[in-house]
């Protein structure tokens, strides 16, 4: 990652290196009153309709800019030195916002992915990509359901600064036949409105203990995944059930029946917080992974975090040194009290794994329903967010 597409990235966007008329005497000042309001303050507006280069509310000088500066017409300036990702100044500290408020209608043949349940918005997994990796570099996502990390990185090609090359691990070989259709029915949607076609990535179909060591080390630029959840048979039955209540339940603002209410919400609660009784994409909500079931079924909580630890372990030694490793987790209630999942994840990797917890960001859906479940005889919280742990390779780059 250190290394790569660096350049490439700068090529992405069209390069601005022309000379001002003024070029000796700070142009750039006298470009800024060029573009004066009434007041005679700097109209920044009309500059950028003017396609000037504008950061920080003044006209840039493309002569001041640094050796390893570029600037990158409509997006800013871009440091040749970012070995982090292809992102201008702007866009990475607009990228450094610890909440993600951002909901994700149905997209991407949703229809078919749904059928998964535990499913990633993919254009929210390309804009994780377009963080923390760059244009060309390699993407593993060693939980990859239906193939939310691998849309993701073939999105950053037409709608990011450039592809990525995805490997998805899968043990459920319905997964993979759905991420391949929906490849397939997508690109045909594609090329029916005169898009170019998304590139199919690869999906390997296996347990990722094993196919992990066919990747050698120290190859993969990024770790992108959703891990399969602890408890996954009573989150379904929860669902079923939760399902059932829900239609009596609602939303708070519609009239319920009061026994109802104070029955099942702490039952209602159980299993996960929040509910979701019509997610509208790929919600924040959801935990019900059947391809998880087998190991759910016997598997205390404890062992759920000894498991992943261990697993997180072995996927860092893939993982090139400095690059990061990004996890989507969701907390839940459960039994009347609050599981708080992605602190224990983020301790047991942290303690397992040779890496460094740097963000935790929290995806947060503002479109989601709010159900309530212990009203009025208990706070049972909305779950409307899922967090994102960041941590990054220790080995020395
Ligand atoms: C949370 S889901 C990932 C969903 C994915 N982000 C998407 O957008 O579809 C976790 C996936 O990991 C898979 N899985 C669980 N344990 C696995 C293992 N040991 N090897 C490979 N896949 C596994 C499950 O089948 C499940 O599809």
């Amino acid at each position: 990652m250190v290394d790569d597409g660096g350049d490439d990235a700068a090529n992405v966007a069209s390069r601005s290196d022309t000379k001002t008329a003024d070029d000796d005497d700070g142009g750039h000042h006298r470009q800024s009153r060029l573009f004066t309001d009434d007041d005679g303050s700097f109209d920044a507006d009309r500059a950028r309709d003017e396609s000037l280069p504008v950061e920080d509310g003044e006209v840039v000088d493309t002569d001041d800019l640094a050796e390893h500066q570029t600037y990158l017409e409509g997006r800013g300036i871009y440091d040749e030195r970012n070995a982090v990702n292809d992102l201008t100044g702007k866009e990475w500290k607009f990228a450094t916002k610890s909440v993600i408020p951002e909901g994700y209608p149905p997209a991407v043949q949703h229809d078919l992915r749904s059928e998964h349940g535990g499913q990633k918005p993919p254009r929210l997994c390309a804009e994780l990509i377009g963080r923390f990796s760059k244009v060309g570099d390699t993407v593993l996502d060693p939980f990859a359901g239906v193939g939310g990390t691998l849309l993701g990185a073939s999105f950053c090609e037409h709608e990011g600064t450039g592809l990525r090359h995805a490997i998805g691990f899968e043990r459920t070989e319905r997964w993979i036949e759905i991420y391949e259709e929906v490849l397939e029915r997508e690109n045909e949607e594609r090329r029916a409105r005169g898009e170019p076609p998304l590139s199919a990535q690869e999906l390997r179909h296996g347990d990722c203990a094993d196919l992990i060591e066919d990747l050698d080390d120290e190859t993969v630029d990024l770790l992108l995944t959703d891990v399969p959840y602890w408890n996954m048979d009573e989150l379904e039955q929860t669902r079923n059930e939760r399902e059932t209540r829900a239609s009596k339940l609602g939303v708070f603002d519609v009239d319920v029946d009061a026994d109802a209410e104070a029955d099942d919400g702490e039952d209602g609660a159980e299993g996960e917080a929040g509910t979701a009784t019509e997610p509208t994409d790929d919600s924040t909500d959801e935990r019900i992974e059947t391809g998880d079931a087998d190991d759910a079924n016997s598997q205390t909580k404890a062992e759920w975090l000894a498991d992943m630890a261990e697993k997180f372990a072995r996927f860092a030694t893939a993982v090139k040194p400095g690059g990061y490793i990004v996890v989507f987790i969701g907390d839940m209630y459960r039994e009347q009290s609050y599981e708080f999942l992605s602190a224990d994840l983020a301790r047991a990797i942290d303690d397992a794994a040779p890496v460094s917890l740097k963000a935790d960001l929290v995806w947060y859906d503002p479109t989601k329903d709010l159900h309530v479940y212990g009203y009025p005889f208990s706070f049972v919280p909305s779950m409307v967010h899922q967090h994102v742990l960041v941590f990054r390779t220790d080995r020395d780059e």
